[in-house]
């Protein structure tokens, strides 16, 4: 039909009939050119197409092998504690006995090392795969990273001992050939004591500000642990991260929670804190002298400590904050000072004078307060009354609380 209509439109005279055919064939070129072009088109989303699908089964696959993985049983954590030959290992599971067992052959022989910690399958208990060494959080958390604020410039006073300990731990730090050369051995340790609130804490910090040393910070009772032996380990832990990372700066604050002299006390809790003191001292002694790592001790019972940690070799410099005397205390209010707005009849030196027995906190604490009188009175600048009523109000509270707990030196 369609052919017949055609030809029935054919032109009969050749020139209409030979632009006639041009015309057709024109059309059929580009008719041509269109299907080449759908044609390219289409390949090229068949293409997109199966890479698509590619990538899907990859996934797919990933996926189910990730399901499989969630399906295997969990392996048991253990350690290494003895190497045979022929791939035969002895490893003590986190549950206690030790057992014999096979290695795979995927692990490296170098790394198969007593010590180590590895996974075992469940049944038979065969060494899988070895672990990174691991700290525990806690003792990461110990690290400071950020530099504290506080300066030697922060601390009122004490000069002889900001001076001694800098002798003791920055300076073989920074020149250890001076050392050397005298042939003397710097100190291992510094304990740092007196009554609370006079500046141990501020002190450590300072030191820790002026050198670039790592600062492994902890305190005391950060290391008693409930369960036995945890107490030891963080102290291992944290020894060794020490000499990992040197030149390090271990700071124990408040140490008389775990260095009180050991009794004959048959708690189990007590025994515990003494297995941690026995793991400091261990650790102390592991030092080199000359070596990178230094330690600081705080505390404001040294009555109580043990005198194993006092004796040479570890605690080997032990400084005395005693409470600020006038001068101190005139030092200790010029740096709280430093920042306020004081009028003219403010005289450092008379309240130094008033607060005979007072410490570097209750200092702190006074010129806060006299602040406060200031903003109350509704004043810009702080004056002579207000740190008198600042002084009797401090002092007041600090009687209230004395007598009403009886704790106060226990927990300073
Ligand atoms: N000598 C001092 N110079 C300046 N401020 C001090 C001094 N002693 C104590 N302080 C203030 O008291 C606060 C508590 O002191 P801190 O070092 O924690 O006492 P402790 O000796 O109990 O560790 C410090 O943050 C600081 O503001
Ligand atoms: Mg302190």
């Amino acid at each position: 039909m369609v052919e017949s209509a055609r030809q029935s439109q054919e032109p009969q005279n050749p020139e209409e009939l030979y632009r006639y055919l041009l015309d057709r064939v024109t059309h059929m070129e580009t008719r041509n050119l269109e299907l080449r072009e759908q044609i390219r088109q289409i390949e090229s989303d068949k293409r997109y197409i199966e890479t698509q699908k590619i990538r899907y089964e990859r996934e797919v696959r990933k996926l189910k092998s990730e399901i499989e993985q969630l399906r295997s049983p969990p392996l048991i954590v253990g350690t290494i504690t003895d190497v045979l030959d022929n791939g035969r290992v002895v490893v003590r599971s986190s549950a206690g006995p030790r057992f014999m067992v096979r290695s795979s052959m995927c692990i490296d022989p170098e790394k198969l090392k007593p010590g180590v910690r590895c996974t075992l399958n469940q049944q038979s208990l065969a060494v899988i795969d070895i672990l990174p060494e691991s700290y525990d959080a806690q003792v990461y958390g110990m690290e400071v990273i950020e530099s504290p604020e506080e300066t030697y410039a922060d601390i009122g006073g004490l000069d002889l001992q900001i001076n001694e300990i800098r002798e003791a731990v920055e300076l073989p730090l920074k020149k250890p050939e001076l050392f050397e050369r005298v042939g003397i051995e710097p100190p291992k340790g510094v304990l740092l004591h007196g009554p609370p609130g006079t500046g141990k804490t501020l002190l450590a910090r300072a030191v820790a500000h002026e050198t670039n040393a790592h600062f492994l910070r902890v305190v005391g009772s950060e290391l008693v642990q409930k369960y036995i032996g945890e107490g030891a380990r963080l102290v291992r832990e944290l020894f060794d991260l020490a000499k990992k990372k040197s030149p390090t700066i271990i700071f124990i604050d408040e140490i008389d929670a775990v260095g009180a002299s050991r009794t004959e006390s048959t708690t189990s809790g007590d025994r515990e804190v003494q297995r941690t003191l026995m793991q400091l001292l261990a650790g102390m002694d592991g030092f080199e002298r000359r070596g990178d790592v230094k330690i600081i001790g705080a505390t404001n019972r040294i009555d109580i400590l043990d005198r194993a940690l006092l004796r040479p070799g570890r605690f080997d410099r032990i400084i005395e904050i005693p409470l600020p005397d006038v001068q101190g205390r005139v030092a200790i209010l010029k740096v709280h000072t430093r920042k306020m707005n004081l009028d003219g009849s403010v005289s450092l030196e008379e309240i130094a004078g008033l607060t005979e027995g007072k410490n570097g906190a209750d200092l702190k604490a006074i010129c806060m307060e006299a602040g406060m009188f200031a903003i109350r009175r509704e004043r810009e600048a702080v004056s002579r009354e207000d740190f008198l009523d600042a002084i009797e109000k401090i002092g007041q509270d600090f009687e209230r609380h004395v007598f009403k707990s009886g704790y106060g030196a226990m927990f300073a």
